[in-house]
């Protein structure tokens, strides 16, 4: 038997994600634009990539940046309009390219007819299209605190009940118990995919199904109870996606990725299972979360760089037992996160384009759907915030608020230094395109300021060099569709006690690739390669190598049959 499991496009292909807010600006008003993507097309072409997922483009006051969306059918006007997106999404198919989109649907934004209706009144048709409680002691009916600081929930003067938001105070949850709420989000979903949309990637959707006691929660920060086992992989989270499945999924040939914050690996075997009653696959947030609480500052705020070994660990787990039952995603970076390079490399002028190789190169020959986020192709880092007046991200934002000048329980330079090192701002400043003013992102002003460095980081030197992260990308991709063994190889772990060194193999029939990634700044010794049957290189990261060893952040892979 060739294959351990079924053949599948989404199986084989390579996903780029755009925040089409930070990607181009084809006006001038300093915010990325749908135009400004299609304009860019051929140079995701260039890359190789299959699919682009697309960060939320519906109309929305953009409290979180799109992910509070006030209406579902339309288009958010800072990106353009209705005819602005056919045509992009025309031009991407033409170039063979297929557009998945970001479905948040665990919230809406308060500004969304659903919720004007709903907070009306008690008795209004819509009031229970969202999670309403009487106060408790008059007061929050739990200790259960926002993802972006502050209490989950909020009064409504109007009737003296307060509303469940896990994020901001402009993201009402909806209420999934309710059928009608359900059908709602259901036929929205089948009028996109009708249009010609090729998946969805699922914002937060282990968060659908709470537990209907509300209990408190353990303590978060000091400060407020975490919701999460109360709201993450709920009691009905499985059946409602199992509804979805059989009544819009299965209808359409799609790509479903699930953000599945806090799935544990028998969670994931049910919302990603082969049978394919539910998702493809879910995005996990351990390897990412690779630091101990202890080594935080103040709930998910730390400086701290995650240890190789750790991650390693994690990521191994993932890869071995999902192996025949669930397909995983492969990511380093997305808009929620710093800058890959930064936080796992070594984004010195010396290292910075040899570690992001090195890293690209450990993540896309291993087992699943490798995810690229804009500029991670180009080695893009994390920039550098002075004060909270740098910062856009309410998450960060509302934080600094919180911990540093209300409760005054962080000193602000230790906050600033939390920002440089994981704030979501450092992968949402401008795509860096070539050398001119503000990258060639905008001509006019920024919505938020450009990297610095995009003088000597940026699309047009990268293309100019045929070292580059770019084309180290592109060889990555190109080599996912020509072998097989890239795709569908078992994964087996090697030198698991190495501090420095992440390797593994991957088998499928006779073929074995061999992968070895130096994490360091050292030489590293490594002899997985001497050996008469250790076969051909297919990538390196290193014209010239050492004989038994690794050099600084070297990776090499090799393929062989035995
Ligand atoms: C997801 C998104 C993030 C957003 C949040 C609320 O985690 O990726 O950007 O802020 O959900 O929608
Ligand atoms: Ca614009």
């Amino acid at each position: 038997m060739a294959y351990q499991e079924k053949q599948a496009w989404w199986k084989e292909s390579v996903i780029y994600q755009i925040y089409p807010r930070s990607f181009a600006d084809s006006n001038g008003d300093g915010i990325g634009d749908l135009e400004g993507i299609t304009t860019h097309l051929p140079y995701l072409k260039e890359l190789g990539i299959d699919v682009i997922w697309l960060s939320p483009v519906y109309q929305s006051p953009n409290d979180d940046n799109g992910y509070d969306i006030s209406d579902y059918r339309n288009i958010m006007k800072d990106f353009g309009t209705m005819e602005d997106f056919d045509r992009m999404l025309n031009r991407a198919h033409e170039l063979g390219i297929r557009i998945v989109m970001d479905l948040v649907v665990n919230h809406t934004s308060d500004e969304h007819a659903w919720f004007v209706e709903s907070r009306k009144s008690k008795d209004n048709p819509y009031r229970d299209y969202y999670i309403w409680k009487e106060p408790r002691d008059g007061k929050e009916p739990n200790n259960w605190g926002s993802c972006f600081s502050g209490s989950a929930w909020e009064l409504d003067e109007q009737t003296g009940m307060y509303y469940l938001h896990c994020f901001s105070r402009k993201q009402p949850d909806l209420n999934w118990e309710n059928e009608k709420v359900r059908s709602e989000v259901f036929d929205m979903m089948t009028w996109w995919c009708e249009k010609g949309i090729d998946g969805f990637r699922m914002d937060v959707i282990s968060m659908i199904s709470k537990d209907p006691a509300f209990p408190d929660g353990p303590d978060m920060d000091g400060i407020y109870g975490a919701p999460d086992p109360y709201v993450c992989n709920g009691p009905r989270v499985h059946e409602y996606l199992q509804e979805m499945n059989r009544k819009v999924l299965s209808r359409y040939d799609l790509l479903t990725v699930g953000e599945a914050a806090g799935v544990t690996i028998e969670e994931a075997k049910k919302y990603a299972n082969a049978d394919g009653t539910e998702l493809n696959m879910v995005f996990q947030f351990e390897h990412v979360n690779a630091i101990h609480p202890s080594q935080c500052v103040v709930g998910k705020w730390t400086y701290q760089k995650p240890q190789m070994p750790d991650i390693r660990a994690i990521l191994n787990k993932w890869q071995l037992e999902l192996e025949g039952k669930a397909w995983n995603s492969l990511y380093w970076d997305n808009h929620d996160q710093p800058r890959a390079v930064s936080r796992f490399g070594d984004d010195s002028p010396e290292y910075r384009v040899l570690s992001a190789k090195m890293l690209a190169s450990c993540l896309h020959m291993m087992k699943g759907t490798p995810y690229i986020y804009q500029g991670e192709e180009l080695g893009m880092t994390n920039t550098h915030f002075s004060g909270v007046e740098d910062c856009r991200d309410i998450e960060a934002v509302n934080a600094y608020r919180q911990y540093v000048e209300d409760h005054k329980v962080v000193p602000k330079d230790i906050m600033l230094r939390c920002f440089d090192a994981i704030s979501r701002d450092n992968a949402r400043t401008p795509m860096q395109w070539n050398g001119s003013k503000n990258a060639g992102f905008t001509t006019g002003t920024p919505w938020i300021s450009v990297n610095p460095n995009y003088r000597e980081i940026n699309a047009e030197a990268a293309l100019a060099d045929p070292d580059s992260v770019f084309y180290y990308y592109q060889k990555l991709i190109r080599l996912r569709h020509e072998i097989p063994v890239i795709v569908y190889g078992v994964f087996e772990p090697l030198l698991e006690d190495s501090p420095s060194i992440y390797a593994y193999r991957r088998i499928l029939d006779n073929t074995v690739l061999t992968v070895a990634c130096n994490w360091t700044s050292c030489s590293q010794p490594c002899d997985l390669f001497e050996d008469q049957n250790a076969g051909r290189e297919l990538i390196s990261n290193y014209d010239k190598h050492e004989e038994g060893y690794l050099l600084p952040f070297e990776a090499r892979v090799f393929i062989s049959e035995r």
